[in-house]
């Protein structure tokens, strides 16, 4: 898989997207992760701008056609994406069953929007979906680019260490993962579930899908 991100902030994205699970998931070859500076595709030479001021008169700036168009032209000359993704807040709302079906393509493109916004006829002409990671407004689309990139690439399989461990994440089947201990089996006077020590296995796994059940009644009955 390739994850295209287009940014007027390369260096926001840099380190985060070449940390612990992503960077391995990279060295191993299951993604490539490539970041494009939307200056370098500005036709102004001496300042690379790639805002104007919007017509209408309102405050802000807003990311002009050319640059984003130029951009985005340039990688669909070298191979065929599946989505061309718009952060944004009026955007879907990204979840997991949308992580897990995104993982699935072969090429991405992810737009991160910035300032007041971009011009409108990207949105409707080149733009495949938006999607906004939540109901609040960031100050540009580089954070909302890594989390969806995040959750993307941790469900490719072989991406974490045990494979069924994305499988049983919170949210794969609408529930909120069980609670999970390690030693000492007792710390404090807090003690570890007494089944979990059990080495019954049919028991823990009863355990952890009616904690499972229970923590999602409790704390996001929504999802149920
Ligand atoms: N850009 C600004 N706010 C955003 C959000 N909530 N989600 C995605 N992109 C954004």
């Amino acid at each position: 898989m390739r994850i295209d991100i287009i940014t007027v902030l390369p260096e926001m994205l840099e380190q985060t997207l070449n940390c612990s699970i992503l960077k391995r998931a990279q060295d191993k070859g299951l993604v490539e992760i490539k970041l494009h500076n939307l200056r370098d595709y500005s036709l102004d030479e001496k300042h690379k701008r790639v805002d104007d001021y919007p017509f209408g008169g309102s405050a802000g700036m807003v990311l002009q056609c050319e640059p984003v168009d130029r951009a985005i032209s340039s990688l669909k000359e070298q191979r065929i994406y599946d989505e061309i993704i718009y952060t944004s807040p009026d955007g879907e709302q990204f979840n997991q069953p949308m992580a897990n079906q995104l993982s699935l393509c072969e090429n991405l493109i992810i737009l991160c929007g910035h300032y007041k916004g971009i011009d409108y006829r990207i949105r409707e002409f080149l733009i495949t979906k938006e999607i906004s990671i939540g109901d609040y407004v960031l100050t540009g689309g580089e954070l909302a680019a890594a989390v969806m990139a995040d959750a993307i690439v941790r469900v490719i399989p072989g991406a974490i260490g045990d494979e069924q461990s994305a499988l049983s994440d919170s949210f794969q089947d609408n529930l909120l993962a069980p609670p999970v201990y390690t030693r000492p089996a007792e710390y404090k006077g807090m003690k570890v579930p007494e089944v979990l020590l059990s080495g019954h296995q049919a028991k823990i796994q009863a355990w952890e899908l009616e904690q499972s059940i229970e923590r999602t009644k409790r704390l996001r009955p929504d999802l149920l």
